[in-house]
C-alpha cells in the first residue's frame, strides 16, 4: 500500500500467517467483557480473535486508516455475522474515533515503527493514551530487530527497549516484553 500522506509505506499484509492472535491477547490479558481497541487492524485477524474473547458482553473496535482494509474486516463481518466489533477508517495520527477512557485493551501490531520513522509518534500516543481507561492496558507488538524476511527493513526494525522507552514517555507503566512467535515480541504496558 502507498500512502502518500505518510512518508513511510506501510504493509497492508496480513501477518495472520506467523501471527497467533490468541497468542497475543493471552498474553496482554484480554478478558470476557473487555473493551477492546485494534489499532491499525489491518485485515482484522486480531480483532476477530478478540471478538470471542470478550463475548458477550465486550466490544471490539476495528481502526484503520486504509479504507480496503475496513472493508475487508466488515465483510467478514457480515459473513460471519459479528455483533460485537465495529470497524471504522481513522487516521490514528489526527483522532481516534472513540470517547476517553473506554478502552480496556488496545492493541497495535505491526505499525508503531512506521508512526517512528515518520514522525508521528506524539499525536498516535496521545490518543492512544486518552482512549485507554486508567488501569487500562495497551499492547505494542513489533518484528523483533533481527534480520527479515519476512518484516520491514531492519534500520526501522524497534528494539523492545525502543518500545519500552516510548510507553513510559507518555506514562505508562511497561509490565512485560513478552515473545509472542519467532518472529515477533509483545511489550505491555499499563495506563497509570
Ligand atoms: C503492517 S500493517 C499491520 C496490520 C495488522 N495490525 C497486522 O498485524 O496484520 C500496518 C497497518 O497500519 C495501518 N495504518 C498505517 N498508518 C495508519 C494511521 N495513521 N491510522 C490508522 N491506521 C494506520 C495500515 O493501513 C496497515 O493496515
Amino acid at each position: 500500500m502507498s500512502d502518500k500522506k505518510h512518508g513511510h509505506v506501510h504493509h497492508s499484509k496480513s501477518t495472520r500467517d506467523i501471527l497467533n492472535a490468541r497468542n497475543i491477547l493471552k498474553h496482554a490479558g484480554l478478558e470476557s467483557g473487555d473493551k477492546f481497541l485494534d489499532a491499525g487492524c489491518g485485515d482484522g485477524f486480531i480483532s476477530f480473535a478478540a471478538s470471542e474473547i470478550v463475548k458477550p458482553d465486550g466490544e471490539v473496535y476495528a481502526v484503520d486508516v486504509y479504507p480496503e482494509s475496513i472493508k475487508t474486516v466488515e465483510e467478514e463481518i457480515a459473513k460471519l455475522d459479528i455483533k460485537n466489533i465495529k470497524a471504522e477508517v481513522a487516521d490514528i495520527t489526527e483522532k481516534i474515533p472513540l470517547e476517553d477512557e473506554l478502552i480496556d485493551l488496545c492493541v497495535m501490531a505491526n505499525v508503531l515503527h512506521g508512526f517512528v520513522e515518520n514522525g508521528e509518534v506524539d499525536p498516535v500516543m496521545r490518543e492512544i493514551t486518552r482512549v485507554v481507561k486508567q488501569g487500562g492496558a495497551f499492547g505494542v507488538v513489533e518484528f523483533k530487530k533481527i534480520e527479515g524476511p519476512p518484516g520491514p527493513p531492519f534500520k526501522v526494525r524497534l528494539a523492545p527497549q525502543d518500545v519500552e522507552d516510548i510507553l513510559a514517555q507518555y506514562g505508562w507503566q511497561v509490565t512485560k516484553t513478552a515473545e509472542v512467535g519467532e518472529y515477533h515480541y509483545l511489550t505491555l504496558g499499563i495506563k497509570k
